[in-house]
């Protein structure tokens, strides 16, 4: 176990790894990721990943072969499809902000693509070209998230899964014929996906908790109004400010982050200036829960016509609270 705020030598491996915040992050050094891995080295690094959430590897020195090549021996690279990929190398994002081209869409708390049926493992950034003030990435550990909610509330969303789609990026089609044509594509590829509220990560047993603003819709076969609520309540966990990590880019650093047990947010502060990343993307596995999943009738009274002030069937719902009680007693 790694203590926090200590520097020391990983057993069996040859790297370090300094704790950089409370609960998790770990600045890994004495490693050349320029320079091919041996197969020890790597599982290792998984390792750490899997323990820290968050790697970051000061002063490296890479072509964007060698992230590619890094980034690989973690699984297989994906292509984002909502992003500007590079045109020779689409496995790579380029990000390129400066004046005449800001920043969108990043400055939100989430993980990356979970409206995928198996979410990215992880993510790699590696800054080229950084801006003088601003410009940091945030992160906030879930499974400290988790851990350190009250055992009633995390008996109640043991079994509950949530609903992830793409809708954030709609905007990006225009609207029309061919525009609408692409959307429909995307959204036979990408249909509404389930999963778990609470994931167990594949790795080390943690749960961690994975709903985000950006992608979670609704639980899964709850009242809205009750669905509306929880997740307020569980997208706000990102801002407590024990969980978070806050990272401040210097110039060739690569921050290597656990999709599976954080989320991120990019501060968009800098512009115009320039701020120049290239961003790998990691295959990761369907998430999973130890738990069964909660049946609709334990989160919905079907019976019960929805809430609605306005609702001119409140009396015949009423009526049907009143035949139950009759027949119950
Ligand atoms: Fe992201």
């Amino acid at each position: 176990m790694i203590m926090f705020n200590e520097s020391k030598q990983e057993s069996n491996t040859p790297f370090n790894v300094r704790r950089l915040s409370r609960y998790f992050v770990g600045e890994v050094t004495g490693v050349d990721l320029s320079q091919p891995l041996d197969p020890s080295c790597v599982a290792a690094l998984s390792n750490a990943l899997a323990e820290h959430e968050v790697l970051v590897f000061p002063d490296q020195n890479l072509s964007r072969e060698d992230l590619m090549r890094f980034g690989r021996y973690f699984g297989e690279l994906t292509v984002h499809p909502f992003a500007e990929n590079d045109e020779q190398v689409p496995e790579l994002i380029v990000f390129d902000n400066q004046e005449g081209n800001p920043p969108v869409l990043t400055d939100h708390w989430h993980s990356d693509e979970t409206y995928r049926e198996c979410p990215p493992l992880g993510t790699m950034l590696y800054s080229k070209v950084v801006p003088e003030i601003g410009g940091d990435t945030c992160f906030s550990s879930m499974t400290a998230a988790y851990d350190l909610l009250s055992d009633r509330m995390q008996q109640f969303l043991s079994g509950l899964e949530a609903v992830h789609d793409f809708a954030t990026f709609k905007y990006l089609f225009p609207n029309t014929d061919e525009g609408r044509r692409q959307l429909r594509s995307c959204e036979e590829r990408f249909p509404p996906m389930n999963h778990p509220v609470v994931r167990v990560h594949p790795v080390t047993g943690k749960k961690a908790l994975f709903v985000n603003p950006h992608y979670t819709r609704f639980i899964k076969d709850m009242e809205d109004r009750e669905s509306r609520a929880l997740l307020d309540t569980l997208f706000r966990a990102t801002s407590v400010l024990e969980y978070q990590y806050r990272h401040h880019w210097k110039p060739n650093t690569v921050v290597f982050w656990d999709n599976r047990s954080v989320q991120h947010a990019a501060v968009h502060d800098y512009y115009p200036q320039r701020r120049f990343m290239e961003r790998v993307t990691i295959k990761g596995d369907r998430p999973f829960s130890t738990e069964p999943a909660a049946k609709a009738e334990e989160l919905r009274k079907f019976k019960v016509a929805q809430y609605d002030h306005n609702d001119e069937r409140r009396s015949v719902r009423q009526f049907e609270r009143d035949t139950e009680t009759a027949q119950a007693s």
